[in-house]
């Protein structure tokens, strides 16, 4: 008998076990048709913790494993600056990508990838997960059902602690080649769930971008407001500084008075911090014994990303405000709070749809082309902030 598209097995190797890893291997790993037969990691420590766990084979470089006969997709999760030049080595040997965020840094790089991946006949795809978690999924449910009208006016903010989370020197190396700060990591994250909520196509662009740390001089904070196609405008803003924590909006102030203030940055200044940071680093990488951020323990199961933003979408008729659990539709003379279940997140959305992509020829609903976009809406904050103007996108 014919084996069926849903009993393919996909041979999937990953590329790179560090913090990106950890939190997608579980993921890709319970997926009944996704076996995940290889990884590739430098550091020999990590590279045995996922041979043992998997029995699966390993290498040292990418590109040993991508070139190997075995392995039919990868998922690169590599430093930004290396996506483009693996993804490309991929693609050439016909495997299909699932590749970090962002998928590259220049749009010339993106639209070779795309080219590429196009001419080979492979799927590409990035993986941004938290504009597929389902709270955003919901509110664009709900949006179309049409009783609110249409979106006017969206603000997404989200303040956090990613400057002094653990980094490595080369992230905070100042210069977009070496992955541009909290623009290039973050932003395409906020920036996908504001295209996903206001329509998809940005047209003009009006941003700043900040950096007011010298000791780790990388774009720390940005502020941008975007208007659509349709008319809707959008505000999205994201400081990485680690003073207030929007989080603590949709948590309570308790969870402000609960943590010490500032306890990373001043835990940075403190004798031998460079070694501590290099150390904690690895330890949020695959297998690890750090968790990342310090508030983890004492949060509530959320969907995660989601918990430490504020997003209220502006219908004609009505509001929508994403929660930590769900979301609230606030209408003429009603406000329903909607609770999700937590058992999935935007991850097994995305491998999913990498799956249906890769065995079935399925187009996932945020493509290649789709995290183009995305990458050029970043780099239109980066360009306005330079020049002072605003960006007209095609
Ligand atoms: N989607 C998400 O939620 C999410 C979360 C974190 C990071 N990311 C993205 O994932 C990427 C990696 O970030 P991270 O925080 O996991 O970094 P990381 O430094 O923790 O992990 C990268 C790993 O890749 C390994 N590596 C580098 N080059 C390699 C090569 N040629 N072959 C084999 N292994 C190699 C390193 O040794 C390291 O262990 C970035 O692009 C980042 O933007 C995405």
């Amino acid at each position: 008998m014919a084996e069926s598209t849903a009993d393919r097995r996909l041979r999937l190797g990953v590329v790179g076990l560090g913090a990106a890893a950890r939190a997608m291997v579980p993921v890709l790993s319970k997926h009944p048709g996704i076996v995940l037969s290889a990884a590739a990691e430098i550091d020999p420590e990590i590279r045995e913790r996922f041979r043992k766990d998997f029995d699966a084979k390993v290498y040292e470089r990418g590109e040993e494993l991508i070139d190997a006969a075995d392995v039919e997709a990868v998922y690169i999760a590599t430093p930004s600056p290396t996506h483009v030049a693996l993804a490309d080595r991929a693609i050439a040997a016909g495997k299909h990508v699932l590749v970090e965020k962002p998928m590259a840094l220049s749009l010339s790089d993106a639209d070779a990838l795309i080219e590429n991946a196009d001419r080979h006949h492979v799927c590409l795809m990035e993986d941004e997960q938290n504009s597929f978690d389902p709270p955003v999924r919901k509110a664009v449910e709900v949006i179309a059902a049409g009783a609110l009208g249409r979106p006017r006016m969206i603000h997404a903010l989200h303040y956090g602690g990613w400057l002094y989370s653990p980094r490595m020197p080369e992230e905070l190396k100042p210069g977009p080649e070496w992955g541009g700060g909290v623009l290039m990591r973050q932003g395409p994250h906020q920036l996908n769930i504001v295209r996903t909520l206001g329509g998809g196509n940005v047209r003009k662009v009006r941003g700043s971008v900040g950096i007011w740390d010298e000791s780790r001089p990388v774009v720390g904070m940005y502020s941008a407001w975007l208007e659509f196609d349709n008319g809707t405008v959008a505000t999205a803003v994201y400081s990485g500084y680690d003073r207030f924590q929007s989080a603590d909006l949709n948590l309570g102030i308790q969870a402000e008075d609960d943590r010490e203030y500032a306890r990373s940055r001043k835990a940075l200044r403190s004798p031998g911090a460079a070694e501590r940071e290099a150390v904690h680093r690895r330890e949020v990488r695959y297998g690890g014994s750090m968790s990342r951020g310090d508030r983890e323990s004492t949060r509530p199961t959320t969907f995660g990303w989601l918990s430490s933003g504020v997003i209220v979408v502006s219908c004609e008729g009505g509001d929508i405000r994403i929660t930590p659990t769900g979301l609230v539709v606030y209408g003429e003379e009603t406000r329903d709070r909607i609770e999700l279940p937590l058992d999935e997140t935007g991850r097994d959305e995305i491998v999913r749809q990498f799956y249906a992509a890769a065995i079935g020829g399925e187009p996932p609903e945020h493509d290649a082309r789709w995290s183009r976009a995305t990458l050029a809406v970043c780099l239109a904050i980066q360009r306005s902030a330079a020049e002072g103007a605003e960006v007209i996108l095609d």
